[in-house]
């Protein structure tokens, strides 16, 4: 049985503080600035690329960056489709429940507007092509087949790890990082905390509810989700070497594009992956409604990294 020390008033409440405009984080017509880095070191592993210069890792880093944010527009396009199943599901039910499912959804599409206006930002200012990971829409529909708890779950890691992925840039904050980079994310991050305690409330219901057998059934179906999110996070490695040839002029040995290929997937694996499953509250959600889940979960690290 899950446990919490918030409900869905308090959700709403902490929603209401927070809340921010579109226009105002992310002004239309801004200009992108390439001088600095975008994501912090901690989640990109380009360092240890040796035979990269200074300007192809700091491009490699806005190449990152760009995908970094879509990736989030990518998975947001299952998660409102999502919510707005539970929503409806509270039609007629608790009204604080479904407020603060609809205040999710509304905020989750802002967040995708937010990073589509983010990417077209890049593909007018960065100057070439930068290729991504194509069919949201179609990958939604195959997640939202799924088992609802393990669609539950999925949600709940993701909302966990970009709270981690703004403690990690905030600990880098030495004036390295775009501020303005740094900002999209302490927003995200301001109303993911509260849509990560709505999927644990949503996820206690389900529970509440769920058989053992259910149960073991969501976690191999979340496992099956992430393996198949790893199949693509590789494909976005792939993507991204071809565009750093084109940002920098050169063509890369057949080893350099294999080892910046395993670098890029990698790094986006643990930022997306890895750092999820092994996110203490995660843990201890999982924990409270399937005894064996974190064991289950922990040990496919090595096979999702
Ligand atoms: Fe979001
Ligand atoms: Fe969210």
């Amino acid at each position: 049985m899950i446990t919490t020390n918030f409900d869905y008033e308090s959700c709403i409440r902490a929603s209401e503080r927070v809340s921010w405009k579109l226009d105002e984080v992310f002004p239309a017509n801004l200009a992108l600035d390439f001088s600095r880095r975008f994501l912090p070191n901690a989640i990109t592993g380009i360092e240890s690329l040796d035979f990269l210069g200074d300007k192809e890792r700091l491009t490699l880093n806005h190449i990152s960056g760009n995908a970094y944010l879509y990736l989030f527009y990518f998975v947001e396009e299952y998660i409102v489709a999502s919510v707005v199943q539970h929503a409806n599901a509270e039609m007629f039910g608790d009204p604080m429940a479904l407020r603060a499912l609809l205040r999710f959804a509304e905020e989750e599409v802002k967040h995708q507007q937010l990073f589509l206006r983010f990417k077209d930002a890049f593909a007018r200012d960065f100057g070439f092509p930068c290729g991504v990971v194509p069919n949201p829409q179609a990958v939604a529909e195959i997640i939202l087949s799924k088992a609802p708890m393990a669609v539950a779950l999925t949600t709940l890691h993701l909302e966990l790890v970009t709270q981690q992925h703004y403690v990690e840039g905030y600990r880098e904050g030495d004036g390295a990082l775009d501020p303005f980079f740094a900002s999209l994310l302490k927003n995200h991050w301001l109303e993911e905390s509260q849509h990560a305690k709505i999927d644990a409330l949503e996820l206690q219901k389900l529970a509440a509810v769920a058989t053992p057998e259910q149960i073991e059934t969501a976690v191999g179906d979340y496992l099956a989700i992430l393996e198949a999110f790893a199949g693509l996070l590789g494909a976005q490695a792939s993507l991204d070497v071809t565009t750093l040839e084109e940002a920098v002029g050169k063509k890369y040995t057949e080893e350099q594009r294999q080892a910046i290929t395993a670098s890029q997937t990698r790094a986006y694996r643990n930022t997306f992956i890895i750092l999820g499953i092994q996110n203490p509250m995660f843990l201890k959600y999982l924990e409270q409604f399937s005894s064996t889940g974190p064991g289950r979960v922990t040990s496919q690290i090595g096979a999702l990294s």
